[in-house]
């Protein structure tokens, strides 16, 4: 976890620091830190808390300096602090250290350091690194860059690392599993865990490798692997507007996101569906007859979105899927082989879990896809080949824009493997890719404000209920589950979701006259059964707030409140519905007083297991 910016060049470095961190914040953001060289000093400021704690001071008291490393925190091993915030220093003062990772074997390396004199002020994992480097910077005669790579060579884990020492004017970097991209400037040169907080300055970029090192000057920098042999490494350019990587207007950028859903679904869909040829063409390298089964794996909201890709998939081509969260793929012993195409679905392109299980599935031979929001990330350099949804940075912890993207990635796949496979006949794959092609159009009615307005005075209407339960079915199951979490995470009101046909299996218990159940009622083949499902949750005396599609006015009576979606075909509406799931929370998050862009203990990408 954690944002990581470093600074090189002729401007104030602490300037470029506080600004680049701000637009990381969403990485973790417990405690921050900065280190500033200025000459022959190296000055330390850090504090615990939101990033505006560390601005505040260094208002008061600026530091300066061109060359600065910084750092927001998301603490895995010690509190969140100002001593366990970072940089961490050597006992001189002389190296500072940002790392960004876990160490695995931090225990042992530590007790050795101890035993050799090293002092350790804090409780990370991360100090470790400083002591050792120290050591190293004896051995390797003073040259920073070989001390580095010396101590990396000790560690075992995940790390993306920013070095300084007071004797150099030069950043030395490296990493391993935790994403970093440099930004190359005239005379001056960025580092950062993510693009966002680099556009303001350069849009000239390199993507790091797993295992490169790099070192920073004002006027270049030199990229290296593991063992110190030089590798080239491209420079990219990169076309995201700053503004879109800012709120633009919205009182948070969940609700910008929110917003952005037709546009971001258009850059998914665009130039990948032909309504004139019925053609899909999804520019990937992958036979489809060359595997027999499916493997779908990823985490959180990413998860619920393969689980409508593993509906969909099933429905239209008619291959076994099966889908795991990442975290128990990883572990449980896949049944894989040659035969089988692992999918993995990630937004940062960076979860470790997924990362992760990605790899157990290369292991036994799979063919590899990815799904997935972030150019360049770890998860696209590791997979044969990527399907990128093209949603757009997404800033706000609780995923939105990514959900509806991904979702709509699958039905293409779907769509495609179908057409592919003959499983899916002509005239069935053009209506349906014709329903895929209005997405955008269909989210956007789904954003008029008078439905926006509907769902606020709902969502205020419940605000105070403690518990929620989200219904749906068939490919709409994974939709309740999906609307389930978005309002656990941002409103911390304990929600669940079931397929609807299985409350009577239990939930049912729960249910009294302070149970709202948000049931997905939309136009389906299996709407009948919902509505039994809804008289259930009546008799129980259980509030209803039923989703429907528009026009549908008999079922309106069996809902003490109704939202009303625009009308979709049952296989893309999990799209449409979603939207107005996000709605709902934002707007209980919001009537609760919640900060829903930083939901607490939660982090955007999580890149420690
Ligand atoms: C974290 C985020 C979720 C996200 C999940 C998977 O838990 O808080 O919003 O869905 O990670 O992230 P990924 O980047 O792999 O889609």
């Amino acid at each position: 976890m954690c944002g990581i910016v470093g600074y090189i060049g002729t401007r104030q470095a602490q300037d470029v620091l506080i600004s680049g961190l701000s637009k990381l914040e969403y990485r973790g953001y417990d405690s921050a830190g900065v280190a500033i060289r200025d000459g022959g000093h190296i000055s330390v400021e850090k504090k615990a808390g939101k990033l505006a704690n560390l601005a505040t001071v260094l208002e008061q008291r600026p530091l300066h300096g061109t060359l600065g490393i910084g750092h927001t925190r998301w603490a895995t091993h010690g509190l969140p602090n100002d001593t366990n915030a970072h940089p961490h220093a050597s006992e001189d003062g002389k190296i500072v250290i940002i790392h960004n990772g876990i160490i695995e074997n931090y225990l042992p390396l530590k007790e050795a350091l101890l035993k050799r004199g090293h002092k350790f002020s804090s409780e990370t994992d991360s100090e470790v690194l400083v002591h050792l480097i120290e050591e190293k910077y004896q051995q390797a005669g003073g040259d920073l860059y070989e001390a580095v790579r010396l101590a990396l060579g000790d560690v075992r884990g995940a790390y993306g690392i920013v070095v300084t020492h007071v004797d150099h004017r030069e950043i030395v970097a490296a990493r391993t599993v935790s994403p970093m991209v440099m930004g190359v400037g005239e005379g001056e040169m960025f580092l950062a865990s993510d693009v966002p907080a680099l556009l303001p300055y350069t849009r000239e970029m390199v993507f790091l490798h797993d295992g490169d090192m790099v070192v920073l000057h004002d006027d270049g920098f030199k990229v290296t692997d593991l063992k110190g042999n030089e590798v080239r490494r491209e420079i990219e350019h990169i076309d995201w507007d700053a503004e879109a990587a800012e709120k633009g207007g919205y009182d948070s950028y969940m609700m910008k996101e929110i917003y952005e859903q037709p546009n971001a679904l258009t850059n998914t869909l665009i130039g990948r569906l032909h309504d004139d040829t019925g053609q899909v063409n999804l520019d990937i390298n992958l036979d489809p007859a060359s595997f027999k089964r499916i493997s779908i794996i990823a985490c959180g909201t990413a998860f619920y979105a393969g689980m409508v890709g593993e509906y969909l998939i099933e429905q239209l081509a008619r291959i076994p899927v099966d889908i795991d969260v990442a975290s128990e793929y990883r572990y449980r012993n896949p049944l894989v082989s040659e035969n089988t195409l692992a999918i993995v679905m990630s937004q940062s392109g960076e979860t470790i879990d997924t990362l992760e299980a990605l790899r157990e599935a290369k292991k036994y031979g799979a063919k590899t896809l990815g799904i997935i929001n972030a150019k360049g990330s770890s998860m696209t350099r590791e997979v044969d080949d990527t399907l990128y949804i093209h949603a757009g940075p997404e800033i706000g912890v609780a995923s939105t824009k990514a959900y509806t993207s991904m979702v709509s990635a699958m039905l293409m796949l779907a769509l495609w493997l179908g057409r592919a496979r003959g499983t899916l006949d002509e005239t069935a794959g053009r209506k349906l890719l014709h329903s895929a092609r209005e997405l955008p159009r269909l989210v956007e009615a789904a954003l008029e404000p008078e439905r926006v307005e509907n769902i606020r005075a709902i969502a205020e209407k419940y605000a105070d209920s403690r518990d929620f339960l989200f219904l749906g079915r068939g490919v709409n199951s994974p939709t309740a589950y999906e609307g389930a979490l978005k309002l656990k995470e941002i409103s911390y009101i304990h929600a669940e979701a079931y397929a609807a046909g299985e409350m009577k299996h239990g939930p049912i218990a729960l249910i009294d006259e302070h149970m709202p159940v948000v049931v997905i009622a939309t136009e389906s083949k299996l709407l009948e059964k919902t509505i039994s499902n809804v008289q259930e949750v009546r008799a129980r005396k259980g509030r209803v707030i039923l989703l429907l599609s528009d026009g549908d006015t008999e079922n309106a009576r069996y809902g003490d409140d109704v939202i009303y979606v625009p009308r979709a075909d049952e296989m893309v509406s999990p799209v449409v519905n979603a939207v107005a799931l996000q709605l709902l929370s934002i707007f209980i998050a919001q009537k609760l007083g919640k900060d829903v862009d930083k939901p607490r203990n939660l982090a955007k990408a999580v890149t420690v297991e």
